[in-house]
């Protein structure tokens, strides 16, 4: 498995992968397309075994001066439960170490998701406050943060 820069040549399996995942949540292609072209971190994974078809990928966009924000996550259900999440969330982590300006990373989750919040719990993020009627079907959500 090897981690690279998401470019444009990828929005289609991309976007295939994010429908697939997050059915009528999905992110849409265009907002997709805008955050490739936009200086965030976008980074895939890809099985390198397997003629590079992406196999998870991670969003990050930068919010305030001093923190960014992530706003997608996903490894496909295939590969998930190997490690791919933890070894992805780590590498970007520490690519946002390197700039100095960044003091936290923060993100929602739906508070029924817990395998994501096992996942960033195991990487030190903190619950900070419980957002009501976050999503669209009014469930609510988890705000965590990381400070680094
Ligand atoms: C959340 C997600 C990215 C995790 O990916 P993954 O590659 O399976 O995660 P990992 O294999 O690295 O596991 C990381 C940790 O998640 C937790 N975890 C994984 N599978 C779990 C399960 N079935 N039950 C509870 N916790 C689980 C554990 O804490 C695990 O750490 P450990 O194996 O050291 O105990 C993946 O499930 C996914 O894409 N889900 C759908 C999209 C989504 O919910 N994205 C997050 C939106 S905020």
């Amino acid at each position: 498995m090897k981690i690279d820069n998401v470019d444009l040549k990828d929005l289609d399996e991309i976007y295939d992968l994010e429908r697939r995942t997050f059915k009528k949540d999905a992110f849409s292609k265009k907002l997709i397309l805008n955050l490739i072209v936009k200086n965030t971190f976008f980074f895939k994974l890809v099985d390198g075994e397997s003629q590079n078809n992406i196999v998870g990928f991670i969003i990050i966009i930068q919010d305030r001066e001093d923190r960014v924000n992530l706003v997608n996550f996903l490894i496909e259900k295939k590969h998930q439960k190997k490690g791919c999440a933890t070894y992805l969330l780590n590498f970007t982590i520490s690519k946002i170490k390197q700039l100095d300006k960044i003091k936290s990373i923060v993100l929602n989750v739906n508070s029924k998701n817990e395998v994501a919040i096992n996942l960033y719990q195991k990487l030190n993020f903190r619950i900070v406050q419980k957002i009501e009627n976050y999503y669209r079907q009014k469930e609510s959500a988890y705000l965590m943060v990381l400070n680094i």
